[in-house]
């Protein structure tokens, strides 16, 4: 139960790295806490940046949901606490100790936690989110549908992590609650990037 505990800490303390931050800071780029939607995720840095820029702060914001999990799993920490280790991630990513506790959305952390779920769960979620950016380019729009439909997956999958998932996806929506007015008034900014 010591481990268990630990890998919670590890796992919010790990959701916590802001990479989106640390990587503009890096690259002299503006803070994605000023800038744009002023959210330190990888849509807001693909409007302040580039698609590596972008895909880079993605990559290190799924790693970040992956690694605690993953972690956990090998420390042979009981399935039921990685769900809770999953989510304390994602609350890293939206209340980072080292960032003032202003996060983001953890829309890719959450992807992470959920990708040791499994290939098919992996797909599937990914499939969701392009096909909704790729018919509508709102990346807030393929967040929210996806992690809508995030649970029901994981149901027929995994039955076992459905209570975790739809926390998370609770979470990330009340997150969107400025994108879910913007998309309902049209004021979304749209994704002009090929995806
Ligand atoms: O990944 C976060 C995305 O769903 C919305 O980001 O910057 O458009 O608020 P943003």
């Amino acid at each position: 139960l010591l481990v268990t505990f630990a890998m919670i800490v590890v796992a919010y303390l790990i959701g916590s790295i802001s990479s989106a931050i640390l990587i503009c800071k890096f690259l002299r780029l503006p803070d994605p806490r000023t800038t744009g939607s002023k959210n330190p995720g990888a849509t807001n840095v693909l409007r302040i940046s580039n698609k590596l820029t972008a895909a880079t702060v993605l990559f290190l914001d799924v790693l970040k949901g992956t690694i605690p999990v993953w972690g956990a799993y090998f420390l042979k920490v009981e399935p039921i606490y990685l769900g809770v280790i999953g989510v304390a991630a994602c609350l890293g990513h939206m209340y980072p100790i080292f960032f003032g506790f202003k996060g983001g959305k953890a829309v890719a952390t959450a992807l992470g936690t959920l990708l040791p779920i499994g290939f098919t769960l992996g797909a599937l979620l990914i499939v969701t989110w392009i096909s909704v950016v790729k018919w509508s380019k709102y990346s807030s729009l393929g967040a929210i549908v996806t992690v809508a439909v995030a649970p029901v997956y994981v149901y027929f999958l995994k039955p076992l992590y459905v209570y975790p998932t739809i926390m998370l996806s609770v979470l990330i929506i009340l997150r969107h609650r400025a994108n879910i007015v913007r998309l309902i008034k049209g004021t979304e900014s749209k994704i002009s990037h090929k995806i």
